[in-house]
């Protein structure tokens, strides 16, 4: 496993965004897996410079995002659809009909899930998962105690995830606590995977993930069973962790 220490969010910034154009570039169709929250928003902007300032093409880019709070329509301002759209494809050349994000108000939701999971195998499976990571050592809405092997699902949002993100519902009244996701299972099939955090707030998570044993109750810790991951972290988020060499690992 890969781990990159940085000085700061902007560096984290720049070195996932480097790491995401390197597939795009290499790739035809390029796939990727895209997250939500704040810690992703500054790679977006980064990756936004690139599209503007050095032509970084996403006509071919395919995208699939992690999840998407069940409940929520498209058009809601506090849905993930929404999120991606505001913070990211409506600045660059991508194709709508080539990116994904999972159906909240679907009918049915078990069919949406496996329409989800089987749209992502049907493309060829994803070249790189961009992840950032709960405090509880959540990936997706994967919450502690998922199955290692779980497929995208609807899962139950973990009193400590509806109070990270109650912030974004303010307006609302109410807040969804149920997501669709990809499961860990799902993520596990990227061809690469990268993880990104930042602030001190997650240095427990990240130090248990990393270095901890794998098991379901910090669903990131299975990220030390795949043979592509890389965290790009900052110092901060780093704070927890006992080895001392990743400085050394890029
Ligand atoms: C979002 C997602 C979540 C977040 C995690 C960290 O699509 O899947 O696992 O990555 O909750 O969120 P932030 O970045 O807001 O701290």
């Amino acid at each position: 496993m890969k781990v990159i220490i940085t000085d700061s969010v902007d560096e984290m910034a720049r070195e996932a965004a480097g790491r995401i154009a390197a597939v795009i570039k290499e790739k035809p169709n390029p796939v990727l897996g895209l997250a939500t929250g704040s810690t992703p928003i500054p790679v977006y902007n980064e990756l936004i410079k690139l599209h503007k300032d050095e032509g970084l093409d996403f006509s071919t880019v395919i995208t699939f995002n992690l999840d998407e709070y069940v409940g929520l329509a498209p058009d809601d301002k506090h849905s993930y659809h929404y999120f991606m759209k505001e913070n990211f494809f409506r600045h660059i050349n991508i194709n709508e009909k080539n990116t994904h994000v999972p159906d909240g108000t679907a009918s049915d939701l078990e069919a949406e899930c496996s329409r989800y999971e089987n749209m992502i195998d049907d493309v060829g499976g994803i070249d790189m998962q961009l992840l950032g990571i709960g405090h509880n050592g959540h990936i997706g809405f994967n919450e502690p105690g998922s199955s290692l092997a779980s497929l995208t699902r609807v899962k139950n949002l973990s009193e400590d995830t509806i109070e990270a993100n109650k912030q974004y519902f303010k307006d609302l009244g109410w807040m969804p606590n149920k997501a669709i996701t990809m499961g860990i299972g799902s993520i596990m099939k990227a061809e690469k995977v990268l993880l990104i955090a930042q602030g001190k707030n997650k240095a427990d998570a990240i130090a248990s993930a990393l270095e901890g044993p794998v098991l379901s109750m910090v669903p990131a810790s299975v990220l030390q069973q795949h043979r592509f991951a890389t965290y790009v972290i900052t110092r901060e988020a780093a704070l927890k962790l006992k080895l001392s060499y990743y400085d050394d690992t890029e």
